[in-house]
This record gives C-alpha cells, sequence and structure tokens, in this order.
C-alpha cells in the first residue's frame, strides 16, 4: 500500500468514526551519550472516550525480536513498575515510571547511565479495556543510537628510530587511543620550530588511515594510525602532534605531540670573515683576526671542531678554536687561511672548509 492509499484509509475511519487508542514511543534524544544521563524512553498513549489503559511493556529488539523488558501500570493496578528478566541488563541503570491515568499519559525509562547495550530498535504496547473489550495496541519502532566521546590520545606518538634520526632518515609515527563512536580519526601535524621553539612552518597530513577496532566491553573504537616522514635538516627541534578528529571535527585539546625530535646533519654552510675588513694589510699593522662566523650542523661544531692552516703547509695545523688571530703581520703571511669545521654522530666525522685571502704590503 503506497503512502497515500495509507492517508486515504485513515480519512476514511478518521470520517466513519473508528478512533482508537494511538501509541507513540520515543527516545529523547535519539542519540545517547555514553556514560551520560539524559536519554529518556517514553511511550506515551492517546486514549479516546470509553477506552481504559491498564499496563504499557516497552520492548526492545533480542536476537532479531521484540522481548519485554519493563512492565508498567496505571493505578487501578497498585503495583511498581519493574523490569522483566530480559530487561535485568538494565539493573541499577534505569528508573521506571509508571503512568498516572487510565487515559492519556505516558510510561517513561529514564536512564541514569548509558551504555552500549541501550543501541537499539524499542517499540512498547499498550493494553487497554474499550468497546471491544482488553485488546492491546503496539507503537511504531523508535531507533536509539549511542555515541561515545573520543579521549586523549593513549600516549605521546612514538616513533621509529626513537634515537640516533640523521638526516634522510624514515622515521615511523604511531599514534594509538579512543576515537569515539561513530569511529573517528587522527590528523597528524608537523611542527618544524627554530631553536627557541618557535614554529617556522606547520605542515598538516590528512590523508593518513585510522584503522580501529571496537574495544572490549565497550563500543567505541581504538583507533591507530602512523605517519612516516622522510626526516630533513630543517626537522631537527620538529615536533609531530597527533589530533583527534571526531565527527569530522578537530577535537580542541584531544592531541598528544613528541618532544622536539633530534635530527643529525653533517656540518654545513662555514665562512670565514675578517677583521677590520680591508682589502690589504700593511706590515707591522695591528692583529688581523679570522672568524667562522657561522657554521651549521647537529650536534654544532664545538669550539675544539675547528681547525686553521695555511695554504702554503696545510700539513700542519696553525690554530684550534673558532677564532684565529694572526698577531705579527709580516708580508710572508699573505695566504689563503683555511677553517676546517668538523662534527660528527652515530660513529662517524664530518668535515667542511671554507677559506679567505689575506692580503699583506710593505
Ligand atoms: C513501590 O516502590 C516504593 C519505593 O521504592 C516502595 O516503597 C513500595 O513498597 C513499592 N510498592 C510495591 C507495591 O512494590
Ligand atoms: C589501543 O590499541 C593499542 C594497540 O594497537 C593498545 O596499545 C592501546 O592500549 C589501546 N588503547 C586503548 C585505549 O584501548
Ligand atoms: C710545513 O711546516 C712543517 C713544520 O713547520 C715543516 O716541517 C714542513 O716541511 C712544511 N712543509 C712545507 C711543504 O713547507
Ligand atoms: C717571514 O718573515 C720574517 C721577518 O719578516 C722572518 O723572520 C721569517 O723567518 C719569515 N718566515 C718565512 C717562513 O719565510
Amino acid at each position: 500500500m503506497s503512502a497515500k492509499n495509507i492517508h486515504v484509509v485513515i480519512v476514511l475511519f478518521s470520517l466513519i468514526g473508528i478512533e482508537t487508542i494511538n501509541v507513540q514511543i520515543q527516545g529523547t534524544p535519539s542519540d545517547g551519550i555514553l556514560g551520560q544521563t539524559s536519554l529518556q524512553l517514553r511511550c506515551s498513549y492517546t486514549t479516546v472516550t470509553g477506552e481504559y489503559v491498564t499496563g504499557v511493556t516497552i520492548q526492545v529488539k533480542i536476537n532479531g525480536q521484540f522481548k519485554n523488558i519493563a512492565t508498567f501500570y496505571t493505578p487501578s493496578v497498585p503495583f511498581n513498575a519493574s523490569l522483566t528478566t530480559d530487561g535485568n541488563y538494565l539493573t541499577n541503570r534505569v528508573t521506571l515510571t509508571n503512568p498516572t491515568t487510565y487515559m492519556t499519559d505516558s510510561a517513561v525509562i529514564q536512564f541514569s547511565q548509558v551504555a552500549c547495550a541501550d543501541e537499539n530498535e524499542y517499540m512498547c504496547q499498550v493494553a487497554y479495556a474499550g468497546s471491544d473489550g482488553s485488546t492491546s495496541a503496539s507503537s511504531g519502532v523508535a531507533n536509539i543510537n549511542i555515541k561515545g566521546n573520543p579521549k586523549q590520545p593513549d600516549s605521546v606518538p612514538s616513533y621509529v628510530p626513537s634515537t640516533g634520526i640523521e638526516e634522510g632518515n624514515n622515521v615511523v609515527f604511531t599514534c594509538t587511543g579512543n576515537v569515539g563512536k561513530p569511529q573517528g580519526r587522527f590528523k597528524w601535524v608537523r611542527y618544524r620550530r627554530n631553536t627557541n621553539g618557535d614554529t617556522l612552518q606547520e605542515t598538516p597530513y590528512e590523508s593518513e588511515t585510522t584503522t580501529a577496532v571496537q574495544m572490549t566491553g565497550t563500543c567505541t573504537f581504538n583507533g591507530s594510525s602512523q605517519l612516516k616522514l622522510k626526516m630533513e635538516q630543517l626537522d631537527n627541534n620538529a615536533v609531530v602532534r597527533c589530533q583527534v578528529i571526531y565527527q569530522d571535527v578537530p577535537q580542541g585539546s584531544l592531541y598528544r605531540q613528541t618532544d622536539g625530535i633530534n635530527v643529525y646533519y653533517s656540518v654545513r654552510n662555514v665562512q670565514v670573515t675578517k677583521s677590520p675588513i680591508i682589502p690589504t694589510f700593511t706590515e707591522g699593522a695591528g692583529p688581523i683576526i679570522l672568524t667562522t662566523c657561522t657554521s651549521d650542523g647537529n650536534p654544532a661544531v664545538t669550539n675544539t671542531g675547528y681547525t686553521w692552516y695555511k695554504e702554503f703547509n696545510t700539513s700542519v695545523p696553525l690554530w684550534t678554536g673558532p677564532t684565529f688571530v694572526i698577531n705579527n703581520v709580516v708580508v710572508n703571511k699573505t695566504d689563503n687561511y683555511i677553517c676546517v669545521a668538523q662534527n660528527s654522530f652515530n660513529g662517524q666525522t664530518f668535515n667542511m672548509i671554507n677559506s679567505i685571502h689575506i692580503q699583506i704590503g710593505k
């Protein structure tokens, strides 16, 4: 029968006066939230003159069949509403309220603690006496969905390898935790930072998959996601964040992030300057100061990681340390002065050089 036909039938019944009890069931809200108390299931009936309700049962689908879970009485029967054997699973979690009149009223299950098991289909049946004697009427079916709020990730993201990471290494980050119900996901964000911890660049990674399994004892999902990053020089001191996304919305404080990640890289950008900055020094002038003004590397080059040579004779180092001073300015010290900077990690040593020409005239 089409919807149109149903309307016609209802209109016909109304016209010829065959009105009778109307029974409805409704969950409020229709989405319960795990552990919360706001969920109410209400079976309402509207009688017509001459009908007297004697009892109400609320039913839930168990193994494909609707079974009574709670029985309610109207004032004619001096019994408290009670759970049936099939409704025992609700013990201590619900308050049942009887209707208070035989006519238009409702029976209510108020949940004091919503559980996964409450996600189900519900209906109710009202027993009443009318002109045709005792009979009953059923409601339609109400669905209750149960949602579970996600939690902070279990821990800060773990990563492998966790130590000795070098520029060029692939590092795999892993994040796990309760992503809620319906199943949420994790989003990753990399924050590249300078040595002061200020963020220089923020890169979101949205497309990493989150796999999830329903946790035993609850219906919420335990998610797990991995991010693989090839570490570069700029990733030294970066932090990687795992952020919970629930119902497509990033959940503000529900994230955990790594501390700054140490990424080793070989020494580079060695630069040498002279002071004063003049093209030609005069013999007997004051000291000439040669400095490695910058060198980059992780670990940073230490003072003893700098060694100076004259190009004329590189077999003998002139000096160790970032600053070399030519005190006795004589013509035969004209030369290219070479600075070698060195750092080492993971059992390897790296060198990078630069030089400056010093011209001394009479
Ligand atoms: C109904 O419950 C109330 C309060 O729990 C109790 O005092 C009363 O005895 C109960 N009545 C019946 C008929 O069980
Ligand atoms: C989620 O699963 C991981 C293993 O994949 C486990 O280590 C973790 O404890 C689980 N988290 C929760 C909240 O159950
Ligand atoms: C470099 O200096 C050392 C020590 O002063 C000396 O023994 C060596 O012969 C010099 N080499 C050259 C190429 O001048
Ligand atoms: C450089 O010149 C100074 C004097 O001006 C002299 O004492 C010294 O021996 C010279 N050194 C070389 C390597 O020629």
